[in-house]
């Protein structure tokens, strides 16, 4: 296998286990969320170290709305903060921000507050760090269909034309290779609805290790971990 081969362009996280870290400590859940900041630094730094170009990171699915009304205030609060706090040192590093999901969701200043981030951050050329923020992947896919069936209804497209380049360029991640590796933190293992189409042939990682607690140390781990898979996509074992 080719050193190449072996790191992973794409590398997506799950980041889950903040409100298990912070019941464990008889904190608020919010107190989990606000401790799952460090990790988010030490896994861009590990990303760049390690030469990885995409880092997407699961912060607030489209069903995270459901959760108590107090919980939701203080998670739209924690983006505010830790965009106005975190972009000018990611400028730094030369990291690109990039959202995926539906932001029209989120209040103006919210969406304000992104805006200015990605542009600050336009430049990057180190790391894309791309936020999946009310996102779901089954959303996204809809959203991406209604775009490309305008398109048929316009005249501009024809159906046979419609291949998975076409669907693929019409998602939120258009442009960003599919990610190699998953990784999903806190011993769940399921997708909860992140990256269904982007993350089919992508190898997957399910640390026990709670969201709050995984650290640059851990993110090597993961990198160790892919090193050793056996990607075939269909063929035969290289020999
Ligand atoms: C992940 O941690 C962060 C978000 C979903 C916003 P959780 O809040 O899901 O933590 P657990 O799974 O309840 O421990
Ligand atoms: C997935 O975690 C979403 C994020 C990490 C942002 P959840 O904790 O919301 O997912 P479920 O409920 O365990 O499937
Ligand atoms: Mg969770």
């Amino acid at each position: 296998m080719s050193k190449q081969r072996r790191i992973p362009q794409h590398v997506a996280i799950i980041m889950d286990g903040n409100g298990r870290w912070a019941e464990q400590r008889g904190m608020e859940r919010y107190e989990g969320h606000a401790a799952g900041i460090e990790p988010i630094r030490a896994s861009a730094r590990a990303a760049i170290r390690h030469g990885v170009g995409h880092l997407t990171l699961y912060a607030f699915s489209t069903e995270n709305w459901g959760r108590p009304a107090a919980e939701v205030d203080a998670l739209m609060e924690l983006f505010c903060q830790c965009v106005i706090h975190e972009t000018p040192d990611m400028q730094r590093q030369g990291i690109r921000i990039r959202t995926i999901g539906d932001r029209s969701r989120f209040s103006e200043k919210v969406q304000a507050h992104l805006a200015q981030a990605e542009e600050q951050t336009a430049g990057g050329d180190k790391l894309t760090l791309l936020l999946a923020l009310n996102y779901s992947s089954r959303d996204e896919i809809v959203r991406a269909v209604r775009k490309i069936a305008g398109r048929v209804a316009a005249g501009t497209l024809a159906p046979e034309a419609i291949g998975e380049q076409t669907l693929a360029g019409a998602l939120d991640t258009a442009g960003v290779p599919d990610p190699d590796l998953v990784i999903r933190t806190s011993g769940e293992c399921r997708l909860s609805n992140f990256l269904l189409w982007q993350a089919s042939y992508a190898e997957f990682y399910f640390p026990q290790v709670l969201w709050p607690d995984f650290t640059e140390e851990e993110f090597d781990r993961a990198m160790e971990e892919y090193a050793r898979r056996d990607r075939r996509f269909g063929l035969v074992a290289d020999k």
